[in-house]
C-alpha cells in the first residue's frame, strides 16, 4: 500500500444508518469476537485501549471480560460516532469505559495498558505495520495485543452459478473497497503486519457467518451495507443506484440464496493474537 490516508475514501461512510449498520454487524461477529479476546487472554482488571472502537462494540465486549476493577479506552478518528458509543455506554451503565478521539496513527497516551484490541481498522490505514508497532508502545511488558479484519482476497471463491447476483455483489464490494485504498487481503495479511511491527508471531483463527433460512439477518446486512457504500460504488463507476435497486436488493438476494439450498458466507474475519515478552 502506498497511498497516503488523504488519497483515501473510508469505503463505509459516516452516515447514521452506517453507524446503525456497524451495530447489527456487531451482532452478527459477535461470537468471533468474544472467542478473540477470551484467547489473548483478557481478563479481569486488565486496562484496555481499543483502536478505530466506532459505535463501542468491541470496547463493550472487553470491558465486559475485565470487570469493573478493569478499564477500557476506545478510540476513534470520528467524533460523532464516539457520541453514539457514550451514549450507549451510558445506557448499558458501564462505569469501566472512555471515549476519546485520536487518529491512531499519532496517538499520545500512557504506555501502562494491558493490551492492545481493534477490529476493521486495521484494512484502513496506509501502513498498518508502523503504526501497530507505534501502538505497541502503550504496552506494558507481557501486553496482549488482538486484532480482526475482514479478508475479502479468499472472498470471490465463493462464487457459485446458480447464485449470480451474489456473485455480482461480491465483485462490486470488493472492487469499491480496492478502490477506496482499503487493503482487501488485511485479515490473512494480519500475519505479515505482526512480525513487520516486530511482534512476536500472533496466533490465527480464519471464521465467517454463515446461514441459510430465509428469515436470517444476512440479507440485509448485505443489503445495508450496499446502502453504505453506495455513494463511492457511483462516484468509482463501479455500479448504479439502478443496478443496486436498494430497496429491492435484500429480498431479492433471500429469494435467490434460498432457491440455491446452500447458505450464504458473510465475509470472513481473521483474527490474530499475540504477546509481548514480559
Ligand atoms: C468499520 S469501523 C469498526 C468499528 C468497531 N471497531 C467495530 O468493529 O464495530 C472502523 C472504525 O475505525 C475508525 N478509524 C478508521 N481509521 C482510523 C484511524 N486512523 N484512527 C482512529 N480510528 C480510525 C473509523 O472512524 C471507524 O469508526
Amino acid at each position: 500500500m502506498t497511498s497516503s490516508n488523504s488519497d483515501r475514501a473510508y469505503t463505509m461512510g459516516r452516515s447514521k444508518e452506517e453507524t446503525e449498520r456497524l451495530i447489527q454487524q456487531s451482532g452478527l461477529y459477535e461470537d468471533i469476537t468474544g472467542r478473540l479476546l477470551r484467547d489473548a487472554g483478557l481478563f479481569t482488571g486488565m486496562k484496555v485501549l481499543d483502536i478505530g472502537s466506532g459505535a463501542g462494540d468491541v470496547t463493550f465486549a472487553a470491558a465486559e471480560l475485565v470487570g469493573g476493577e478493569g478499564e477500557v479506552l476506545g478510540v476513534d478518528m470520528n467524533p460523532e460516532i464516539l457520541e453514539t458509543a457514550r451514549t450507549r455506554a451510558q445506557a448499558a451503565g458501564l462505569a469501566n469505559v472512555q471515549f476519546v478521539v485520536g487518529d491512531a496513527q499519532t496517538l499520545n497516551l500512557p504506555n501502562d495498558f494491558d493490551a492492545l484490541i481493534g477490529r476493521l481498522v486495521l484494512v484502513y490505514l496506509p501502513n498498518p505495520a508502523d503504526t501497530l508497532k507505534q501502538l505497541a508502545t502503550h504496552l506494558r511488558p507481557g501486553g496482549i495485543i488482538a486484532f480482526q479484519d475482514v479478508d475479502f482476497s479468499t472472498y470471490s471463491s465463493i462464487a457459485r452459478p446458480e447464485t449470480p447476483m451474489m456473485n455480482q455483489l461480491a465483485e462490486w464490494g470488493v472492487e469499491v473497497f480496492r478502490r477506496s485504498g482499503a487493503n482487501v487481503g488485511m485479515g490473512l495479511d494480519l500475519y505479515g503486519t505482526f512480525v513487520d511491527a516486530g511482534l512476536p508471531e500472533p496466533s490465527l483463527q480464519y471464521a465467517a457467518p454463515v446461514g441459510g433460512p430465509e428469515t436470517w439477518i444476512g440479507y440485509q446486512f448485505i443489503a445495508d451495507a450496499f446502502r453504505s457504500m453506495l455513494p463511492l460504488l457511483e462516484a468509482y463507476g463501479i455500479a448504479t443506484a439502478e443496478e443496486v435497486d436498494l430497496e429491492t436488493l435484500a429480498q431479492r438476494l433471500r429469494t435467490e440464496v434460498v432457491a440455491s439450498k446452500r447458505p450464504l458466507i458473510l465475509p470472513p474475519h481473521v483474527t490474530a493474537w499475540t504477546q509481548l515478552p514480559t
